[in-house]
């Protein structure tokens, strides 16, 4: 067995990067630190926030043999990363939870692990489910990895925001007072999911939106947490993509996008 690389030290990168080696698997990380003993990875798991995907792994050049996989959140970078290497390219998202402090980190939550193959060459697509399903079992594939990203994308667009902008943990959403304006934002965005092939309904995305904001009721979102720290949120791969999406289509989604221009009017 290779060595898995890892770029990006945040939770989830640190998590993984634990129980892989949990599991007797040599790993690297490529965080804060500067990378040692990399050359010898055979797959790269690309953990750094949306907006430092690209920067990361130019820093890296791996070479176009490597399969990448991303698992960093919203959506975007998967084509810049698709036009700008020739690495098989893998996409991945979890529901795992984990916070981080300092170089500790915890499992907040189990979940599981989607992913997909998105572009290049599918001959490590072996190596990949053994990687994933060790770190965040259940690893679980699917045939167009894009739907699970698209549907994660469409919880957090109404959960990250509303949140960071009100300053209130998840749980707050389900209070009366946030539902006219959550039907607003997902009666916008429906049509633009249906677009990109995903099959929900207004009623089945408002569902699975509530049923995540009760699931992780007193969590801090990962924007409202990004706001607190004075990091830069994620507001551009998630919200924005939407909107550049919607615009694509000609559909208009006005209440994201004021949600967009809000967050990233306080972001640093
Ligand atoms: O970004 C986050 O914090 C999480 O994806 C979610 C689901 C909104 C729960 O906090």
């Amino acid at each position: 067995m290779g060595k898995v690389g890892i770029i990006g030290g945040g939770a989830i990168g640190q998590l993984i990067a634990k129980r892989l080696q949990a599991a007797d698997q040599e790993v690297c990380i490529k965080g804060r630190e500067p990378l040692t003993n990399s050359t010898d990875a055979d797959i790269w798991l690309i953990c750094t926030k949306s907006y430092q995907v690209l920067d990361a792994v130019r820093a890296l050049a791996p070479s176009p043999s490597l399969p990448l996989v991303l698992l960093s959140n919203g959506l975007g970078s998967h084509e810049q990363l698709a036009q700008q290497f020739a690495n098989p390219l893998y996409l991945g998202t979890t529901t795992y939870g984990a916070k981080r402090d300092g170089n500790v980190v915890a499992m907040t939550g189990r979940g599981q692990c989607w992913y997909g193959h998105y572009k290049g060459g599918k001959a490590q697509l072996g190596r990949v489910h053994q990687v994933l399903n060790l770190a965040l079992p259940p690893a679980l594939f699917f045939d167009n990895v894009l739907l699970p990203l698209w549907r994660k994308l469409a919880i957090n667009a109404v959960i990250n925001p509303l949140t960071a902008r009100d300053n209130v943990n998840n749980g707050a959403l389900l209070a009366s007072h946030y539902q006219q304006e959550i039907a607003r934002l997902v009666s916008e965005m429906q049509p633009v999911l249906a677009a990109q092939g995903l099959a929900m309904n207004v009623e089945q995305l408002t569902t699975a939106i509530l049923a995540v904001a009760e699931a992780t009721a007193p969590n801090t979102s990962s924007m409202l947490a990004d706001k607190k720290a004075g990091r830069r949120t994620e507001i551009d791969a998630i919200t924005g993509y939407l909107c550049q999406q919607a615009a694509a289509l000609g559909l208009a989604v006005p209440s994201h996008q004021a949600l967009w221009q809000h967050i990233k009017g306080s972001d640093r």
